[in-house]
Protein backbone atom coordinates (compact mmCIF):
# COMPACT_ATOMS: atom_id res chain seq x y z
CA UNK A 1 0.00 0.00 0.00
CA UNK A 2 1.78 3.34 -0.90
CA UNK A 3 1.96 5.82 2.51
CA UNK A 4 0.08 9.03 1.87
CA UNK A 5 2.46 11.69 4.04
CA UNK A 6 2.05 15.77 4.24
CA UNK A 7 5.08 17.12 2.73
CA UNK A 8 6.44 21.31 1.68
CA UNK A 9 5.91 22.11 -2.13
CA UNK A 10 7.29 24.29 -4.25
CA UNK A 11 4.86 24.73 -6.56
CA UNK A 12 6.08 27.33 -9.26
CA UNK A 13 9.15 29.66 -9.61
CA UNK A 14 9.21 32.32 -6.87
CA UNK A 15 5.98 30.98 -4.85
CA UNK A 16 5.60 30.27 -1.57
CA UNK A 17 5.67 26.76 -0.69
CA UNK A 18 2.92 24.82 0.79
CA UNK A 19 2.31 21.84 2.84
CA UNK A 20 0.22 19.09 0.44
CA UNK A 21 -0.79 15.71 0.38
CA UNK A 22 2.57 13.05 -0.92
CA UNK A 23 1.89 9.30 -2.06
CA UNK A 24 5.06 7.85 -1.08
CA UNK A 25 4.91 4.54 -3.34
CA UNK A 26 6.33 1.44 -1.61
CA UNK A 27 9.94 0.64 -2.07
CA UNK A 28 10.42 -0.96 -5.20
CA UNK A 29 14.14 -2.72 -5.96
CA UNK A 30 17.03 -1.40 -4.74
CA UNK A 31 14.47 1.47 -3.04
CA UNK A 32 13.95 2.27 0.74
CA UNK A 33 11.08 4.43 2.52
CA UNK A 34 12.50 6.34 5.34
CA UNK A 35 10.45 7.82 8.53
CA UNK A 36 12.15 11.01 8.27
CA UNK A 37 12.78 12.58 12.44
CA UNK A 38 14.11 16.06 10.89
CA UNK A 39 15.58 17.78 7.78
CA UNK A 40 17.40 21.06 7.99
CA UNK A 41 16.66 23.90 5.84
CA UNK A 42 19.53 24.10 3.24
CA UNK A 43 19.83 27.81 0.76
CA UNK A 44 19.62 25.35 -1.73
CA UNK A 45 16.10 24.67 -1.19
CA UNK A 46 15.63 28.22 -1.46
CA UNK A 47 17.75 28.04 -4.76
CA UNK A 48 15.26 25.52 -6.17
CA UNK A 49 11.77 27.46 -4.85
CA UNK A 50 13.42 30.19 -7.31
CA UNK A 51 13.97 28.44 -9.93
CA UNK A 52 18.16 28.61 -9.32
CA UNK A 53 18.34 24.74 -9.75
CA UNK A 54 15.90 23.76 -12.55
CA UNK A 55 12.39 24.53 -14.18
CA UNK A 56 11.08 20.60 -13.04
CA UNK A 57 8.49 22.34 -10.95
CA UNK A 58 6.76 20.68 -8.58
CA UNK A 59 9.56 20.66 -6.33
CA UNK A 60 9.25 18.21 -3.02
CA UNK A 61 12.16 19.72 -1.44
CA UNK A 62 14.02 19.31 1.76
CA UNK A 63 17.14 17.22 1.90
CA UNK A 64 19.28 17.26 4.83
CA UNK A 65 17.88 14.61 6.87
CA UNK A 66 17.79 12.02 9.38
CA UNK A 67 15.02 9.27 10.13
CA UNK A 68 14.70 5.71 10.12
CA UNK A 69 14.15 3.36 7.80
CA UNK A 70 10.26 1.89 7.47
CA UNK A 71 10.72 -0.46 4.70
CA UNK A 72 12.98 -1.95 2.14
CA UNK A 73 12.45 -3.42 -1.69
CA UNK A 74 13.20 -6.42 -3.02
CA UNK A 75 17.11 -7.62 -3.29
CA UNK A 76 18.24 -4.67 -0.72
CA UNK A 77 20.39 -5.68 2.09
CA UNK A 78 22.77 -2.54 2.63
CA UNK A 79 19.65 -1.34 4.93
CA UNK A 80 16.63 -2.68 7.06
CA UNK A 81 13.65 -2.08 8.61
CA UNK A 82 14.65 -0.15 11.88
CA UNK A 83 17.89 1.25 10.98
CA UNK A 84 18.91 5.00 11.84
CA UNK A 85 20.56 6.70 8.79
CA UNK A 86 21.30 9.97 7.06
CA UNK A 87 20.28 10.35 4.17
CA UNK A 88 22.72 11.52 1.28
CA UNK A 89 22.78 12.73 -2.84
CA UNK A 90 25.75 10.72 -3.04
CA UNK A 91 24.85 6.63 -3.32
CA UNK A 92 27.57 5.91 -5.45
CA UNK A 93 27.29 3.91 -8.17
CA UNK A 94 30.43 1.65 -8.44
CA UNK A 95 30.63 1.58 -12.33
CA UNK A 96 31.13 4.73 -13.68
CA UNK A 97 34.43 6.65 -14.92
CA UNK A 98 35.00 7.92 -11.10
CA UNK A 99 34.14 4.69 -9.20
CA UNK A 100 36.41 2.78 -11.26
CA UNK A 101 39.42 4.97 -10.99
CA UNK A 102 39.09 4.33 -7.29
CA UNK A 103 37.51 7.75 -6.89
CA UNK A 104 34.01 7.50 -5.72
CA UNK A 105 33.47 10.78 -4.06
CA UNK A 106 33.28 12.22 -7.39
CA UNK A 107 30.51 9.53 -8.98
CA UNK A 108 29.34 10.92 -12.28
CA UNK A 109 25.81 8.16 -11.77
CA UNK A 110 24.84 8.68 -8.36
CA UNK A 111 21.81 6.80 -7.33
CA UNK A 112 18.07 7.92 -6.65
CA UNK A 113 14.70 5.96 -6.51
CA UNK A 114 13.56 5.28 -9.81
CA UNK A 115 9.68 5.26 -9.21
CA UNK A 116 8.26 8.99 -8.82
CA UNK A 117 6.30 10.44 -5.58
CA UNK A 118 3.34 12.07 -5.97
CA UNK A 119 0.96 14.66 -5.70
CA UNK A 120 -2.57 13.22 -4.41
CA UNK A 121 -4.05 14.04 -8.45
CA UNK A 122 -0.71 11.89 -9.72
CA UNK A 123 1.74 14.68 -10.37
CA UNK A 124 5.09 13.60 -10.55
CA UNK A 125 7.29 15.63 -8.03
CA UNK A 126 10.98 16.27 -8.47
CA UNK A 127 12.71 15.70 -4.95
CA UNK A 128 15.20 18.07 -4.32
CA UNK A 129 18.65 16.47 -5.10
CA UNK A 130 16.72 13.10 -5.04
CA UNK A 131 15.94 13.52 -1.70
CA UNK A 132 12.43 15.72 -0.94
CA UNK A 133 12.72 15.34 2.91
CA UNK A 134 10.31 18.26 4.33
CA UNK A 135 8.25 15.35 4.25
CA UNK A 136 7.22 12.20 7.39
CA UNK A 137 8.33 9.66 4.78
CA UNK A 138 10.67 9.75 1.52
CA UNK A 139 11.47 7.35 -0.92
CA UNK A 140 14.93 7.05 -1.58
CA UNK A 141 17.87 4.97 -3.34
CA UNK A 142 18.51 2.43 -0.59
CA UNK A 143 22.60 3.63 -1.43
CA UNK A 144 20.47 6.82 -0.24
CA UNK A 145 20.59 5.75 3.44
CA UNK A 146 23.83 5.67 5.45
CA UNK A 147 23.88 4.32 8.87
CA UNK A 148 25.03 5.67 11.78
CA UNK A 149 24.80 5.44 15.37
CA UNK A 150 21.47 6.03 16.80
CA UNK A 151 22.72 8.15 19.70
CA UNK A 152 23.22 11.44 17.86
CA UNK A 153 19.87 13.56 17.64
CA UNK A 154 17.96 13.32 14.00
CA UNK A 155 18.01 16.94 14.27
CA UNK A 156 22.00 16.75 14.49
CA UNK A 157 23.00 13.99 12.36
CA UNK A 158 20.54 15.36 9.15
CA UNK A 159 22.49 18.06 8.51
CA UNK A 160 25.60 15.82 7.93
CA UNK A 161 23.42 15.31 5.07
CA UNK A 162 23.84 18.34 3.03
CA UNK A 163 25.29 21.87 4.40
CA UNK A 164 27.24 21.17 7.25
CA UNK A 165 28.71 18.44 5.50
CA UNK A 166 29.76 20.23 2.40
CA UNK A 167 31.36 22.56 4.56
CA UNK A 168 33.37 20.29 6.68
CA UNK A 169 34.43 18.69 3.79
CA UNK A 170 35.17 21.83 1.29
CA UNK A 171 38.25 21.74 3.99
CA UNK A 172 39.04 18.80 4.79
CA UNK A 173 38.43 16.91 1.83
CA UNK A 174 38.05 19.47 -0.60
CA UNK A 175 41.02 21.99 0.64
CA UNK A 176 42.93 19.35 2.53
CA UNK A 177 43.63 21.91 5.46
CA UNK A 178 46.09 20.37 7.82
CA UNK A 179 47.87 21.21 10.71
CA UNK A 180 49.69 24.34 10.97
CA UNK A 181 47.88 25.76 8.08
CA UNK A 182 46.30 29.38 7.78
CA UNK A 183 42.46 29.39 6.47
CA UNK A 184 40.11 32.40 5.41
CA UNK A 185 36.32 31.04 5.41
CA UNK A 186 34.31 33.96 3.12
CA UNK A 187 30.77 33.96 3.97
CA UNK A 188 30.27 32.17 7.23
CA UNK A 189 26.18 30.39 6.97
CA UNK A 190 25.43 27.01 7.92
CA UNK A 191 27.99 25.91 5.31
CA UNK A 192 30.86 28.51 5.66
CA UNK A 193 30.79 27.75 9.45
CA UNK A 194 31.15 24.69 9.32
CA UNK A 195 34.13 25.06 6.98
CA UNK A 196 35.49 27.25 10.14
CA UNK A 197 34.90 23.86 12.45
CA UNK A 198 36.41 21.33 9.95
CA UNK A 199 39.42 24.09 9.74
CA UNK A 200 39.62 24.05 13.26
CA UNK A 201 39.05 20.39 14.08
CA UNK A 202 42.21 19.71 11.05
CA UNK A 203 44.17 21.51 13.04
CA UNK A 204 44.42 24.90 10.91
CA UNK A 205 46.26 27.72 13.16
CA UNK A 206 45.00 30.42 11.72
CA UNK A 207 41.26 30.73 10.72
CA UNK A 208 40.33 33.85 9.74
CA UNK A 209 36.31 33.94 9.09
CA UNK A 210 34.84 37.06 6.64
CA UNK A 211 31.12 37.93 6.79
CA UNK A 212 28.92 41.07 5.96
CA UNK A 213 27.05 40.29 8.97
CA UNK A 214 28.10 40.21 12.50
CA UNK A 215 26.01 38.06 14.33
CA UNK A 216 27.56 35.03 11.72
CA UNK A 217 30.93 36.20 12.93
CA UNK A 218 30.67 36.20 16.66
CA UNK A 219 28.81 32.29 15.83
CA UNK A 220 32.78 31.61 13.41
CA UNK A 221 33.87 32.10 17.02
CA UNK A 222 32.74 29.33 18.85
CA UNK A 223 33.45 27.44 15.92
CA UNK A 224 36.96 27.96 16.21
CA UNK A 225 37.38 31.41 14.05
CA UNK A 226 40.64 32.87 15.70
CA UNK A 227 40.05 35.90 13.56
CA UNK A 228 37.43 37.79 11.95
CA UNK A 229 36.61 40.41 9.17
CA UNK A 230 33.09 41.91 8.63
CA UNK A 231 34.15 42.95 4.32
CA UNK A 232 31.16 45.39 4.76
CA UNK A 233 33.50 47.49 6.32
CA UNK A 234 37.22 46.41 5.67
CA UNK A 235 38.17 45.03 2.72
CA UNK A 236 38.56 41.33 3.20
CA UNK A 237 41.83 40.88 0.63
CA UNK A 238 43.77 43.42 2.77
CA UNK A 239 42.70 42.26 6.25
CA UNK A 240 43.66 38.48 5.04
CA UNK A 241 47.28 39.55 4.05
CA UNK A 242 47.64 41.52 6.65
CA UNK A 243 46.60 39.13 9.18
CA UNK A 244 48.98 36.31 7.57
CA UNK A 245 52.20 38.47 7.57
CA UNK A 246 51.19 39.93 4.22
CA UNK A 247 51.23 36.89 2.32
CA UNK A 248 47.50 35.78 2.10
CA UNK A 249 46.21 32.43 3.33
CA UNK A 250 47.01 28.57 2.60
CA UNK A 251 43.30 27.82 1.70
CA UNK A 252 40.74 30.29 1.21
CA UNK A 253 36.92 29.09 1.06
CA UNK A 254 34.67 30.93 -0.80
CA UNK A 255 30.77 29.86 0.72
CA UNK A 256 29.33 32.48 -0.97
CA UNK A 257 28.47 31.54 -4.35
CA UNK A 258 29.05 35.09 -6.44
CA UNK A 259 31.67 36.89 -8.07
CA UNK A 260 32.92 39.14 -6.33
CA UNK A 261 33.51 37.15 -3.51
CA UNK A 262 35.67 34.30 -5.60
CA UNK A 263 37.33 37.02 -6.70
CA UNK A 264 38.43 37.88 -2.83
CA UNK A 265 39.46 34.26 -1.98
CA UNK A 266 41.37 34.24 -5.23
CA UNK A 267 43.31 37.21 -4.40
CA UNK A 268 43.59 36.37 -0.71
CA UNK A 269 45.32 33.54 -0.87
CA UNK A 270 49.18 32.81 -0.19
CA UNK A 271 50.95 32.27 -4.03
CA UNK A 272 50.70 28.32 -4.64
CA UNK A 273 48.09 28.21 -1.78
CA UNK A 274 44.16 26.16 -2.88
CA UNK A 275 40.52 27.96 -3.82
CA UNK A 276 37.54 26.22 -2.77
CA UNK A 277 34.98 27.30 -3.98
CA UNK A 278 31.49 25.81 -2.30
CA UNK A 279 29.32 27.91 -2.77
CA UNK A 280 26.67 27.40 -5.74
CA UNK A 281 26.54 30.50 -8.17
CA UNK A 282 23.38 30.98 -10.29
CA UNK A 283 23.54 30.53 -14.15
CA UNK A 284 23.52 34.05 -15.09
CA UNK A 285 27.18 34.61 -13.19
CA UNK A 286 30.53 35.44 -14.77
CA UNK A 287 33.90 35.60 -13.71
CA UNK A 288 36.64 37.92 -15.20
CA UNK A 289 40.29 37.69 -13.89
CA UNK A 290 43.69 38.25 -15.35
CA UNK A 291 44.82 34.88 -17.23
CA UNK A 292 48.57 36.23 -15.88
CA UNK A 293 47.38 36.26 -12.03
CA UNK A 294 45.98 32.59 -12.36
CA UNK A 295 48.93 31.80 -14.06
CA UNK A 296 51.08 34.02 -11.46
CA UNK A 297 49.92 32.93 -8.32
CA UNK A 298 49.68 29.29 -9.13
CA UNK A 299 48.28 26.80 -6.49
CA UNK A 300 44.84 25.63 -6.77
CA UNK A 301 41.31 26.60 -7.63
CA UNK A 302 38.92 23.71 -6.44
CA UNK A 303 35.48 23.44 -6.73
CA UNK A 304 34.01 21.21 -4.06
CA UNK A 305 30.92 19.55 -4.74
CA UNK A 306 29.17 17.71 -1.25
CA UNK A 307 32.74 18.56 0.45
CA UNK A 308 33.88 15.64 -1.84
CA UNK A 309 32.54 13.69 0.89
CA UNK A 310 31.81 9.74 1.05
CA UNK A 311 29.04 8.94 3.52
CA UNK A 312 29.65 5.95 3.86
CA UNK A 313 33.43 7.04 4.79
CA UNK A 314 32.01 10.46 6.45
CA UNK A 315 29.29 10.49 8.14
CA UNK A 316 29.35 7.53 10.80
CA UNK A 317 33.25 8.97 11.65
CA UNK A 318 31.94 12.49 12.07
CA UNK A 319 28.73 11.08 14.16
CA UNK A 320 31.37 9.15 16.81
CA UNK A 321 33.62 12.49 16.94
CA UNK A 322 30.47 14.45 17.58
CA UNK A 323 29.24 11.81 20.26
CA UNK A 324 32.54 12.00 21.47
CA UNK A 325 32.64 15.98 22.02
CA UNK A 326 34.92 16.51 19.53
CA UNK A 327 32.74 18.40 16.71
CA UNK A 328 30.28 20.88 17.94
CA UNK A 329 27.45 20.15 15.66
CA UNK A 330 24.71 21.11 18.26
CA UNK A 331 25.72 24.68 17.11
CA UNK A 332 24.31 24.49 14.20
CA UNK A 333 20.51 23.83 14.90
CA UNK A 334 19.54 27.29 15.89
CA UNK A 335 15.97 26.57 15.85
CA UNK A 336 13.60 23.13 15.63
CA UNK A 337 10.29 23.88 13.59
CA UNK A 338 7.21 22.26 11.96
CA UNK A 339 6.82 21.67 8.46
CA UNK A 340 4.62 24.26 7.80
CA UNK A 341 7.16 26.73 9.05
CA UNK A 342 9.06 26.27 6.19
CA UNK A 343 8.58 29.38 3.65
CA UNK A 344 8.98 31.12 7.35
CA UNK A 345 12.35 29.82 7.54
CA UNK A 346 13.46 30.82 4.34
CA UNK A 347 12.48 34.25 5.30
CA UNK A 348 15.00 34.49 8.23
CA UNK A 349 17.79 32.61 6.63
CA UNK A 350 17.30 35.78 4.42
CA UNK A 351 17.85 37.87 7.34
CA UNK A 352 20.57 36.25 8.71
CA UNK A 353 19.11 35.12 11.29
CA UNK A 354 19.67 31.21 11.83
CA UNK A 355 22.67 29.03 10.62
CA UNK A 356 19.90 26.18 10.19
CA UNK A 357 16.11 25.92 10.48
CA UNK A 358 15.56 22.31 11.64
CA UNK A 359 12.40 20.78 10.84
CA UNK A 360 11.60 17.93 13.53
CA UNK A 361 8.87 15.47 12.66
N1 LIG B 1 28.89 22.73 -2.82
C1 LIG B 1 27.93 22.08 -2.18
O1 LIG B 1 27.88 20.86 -2.26
C2 LIG B 1 26.93 22.84 -1.38
C3 LIG B 1 26.09 22.17 -0.47
C4 LIG B 1 25.17 22.94 0.28
C5 LIG B 1 25.09 24.31 0.08
N2 LIG B 1 25.91 24.91 -0.83
C6 LIG B 1 25.90 26.36 -1.11
O2 LIG B 1 26.70 27.04 -0.16
C7 LIG B 1 26.27 28.41 -0.08
C8 LIG B 1 26.04 28.78 1.37
O3 LIG B 1 24.96 28.02 1.89
P1 LIG B 1 24.40 28.32 3.35
O4 LIG B 1 23.34 27.33 3.60
O5 LIG B 1 25.53 28.47 4.30
O6 LIG B 1 23.71 29.74 3.10
P2 LIG B 1 23.45 30.96 4.10
O7 LIG B 1 22.51 31.87 3.42
O8 LIG B 1 23.11 30.41 5.45
O9 LIG B 1 24.89 31.64 4.25
C9 LIG B 1 25.45 32.54 3.35
C10 LIG B 1 26.35 33.49 4.15
O10 LIG B 1 27.07 34.34 3.25
C11 LIG B 1 27.07 35.64 3.78
N3 LIG B 1 27.28 36.57 2.69
C12 LIG B 1 26.41 37.00 1.75
N4 LIG B 1 27.00 37.88 0.92
C13 LIG B 1 28.28 38.00 1.32
C14 LIG B 1 29.40 38.75 0.86
N5 LIG B 1 29.30 39.54 -0.21
N6 LIG B 1 30.57 38.61 1.53
C15 LIG B 1 30.67 37.80 2.62
N7 LIG B 1 29.65 37.07 3.08
C16 LIG B 1 28.47 37.17 2.46
C17 LIG B 1 25.73 35.78 4.46
O11 LIG B 1 25.72 36.83 5.43
C18 LIG B 1 25.56 34.40 5.09
O12 LIG B 1 26.11 34.35 6.38
C19 LIG B 1 25.00 28.48 -0.95
O13 LIG B 1 25.39 28.96 -2.22
C20 LIG B 1 24.55 27.04 -1.03
O14 LIG B 1 23.77 26.79 -2.17
C21 LIG B 1 26.83 24.20 -1.53
ZN1 LIG C 1 30.03 6.09 -9.77
ZN1 LIG D 1 21.71 21.47 0.90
Amino acid sequence: MPYEVQGVIAGGKGEAVTVQSVIVPDPGPGEAVVNVQACGVCHTDLHYREGGINDEFPFLLGHEAAGVVEAVGPGVTSVAPGDYVILNWRAVCGNCRACLRGRPWYCFATHNATQKMTLADGTPLSPALGIGAFAEKTLVAAGQCTKVDPDARPAVAGLLGCGVMAGLGAAINTGGVSRGDSVAVIGCGGVGNAAVLGSSVAGASKIIAVDVDDRKLDLACQFGATHTVNSKTTDPVEAIRELTGGHGADVVIEAVGRPETYKQAFYARDLAGTVVLVGVPTPDMTLDLPLLDVFGRGGSLKSSWYGDCLPSRDFPMLIDLYLQGRLNLDGFVSETIELHQVEEAFAKMHRGEVLRSVVVL
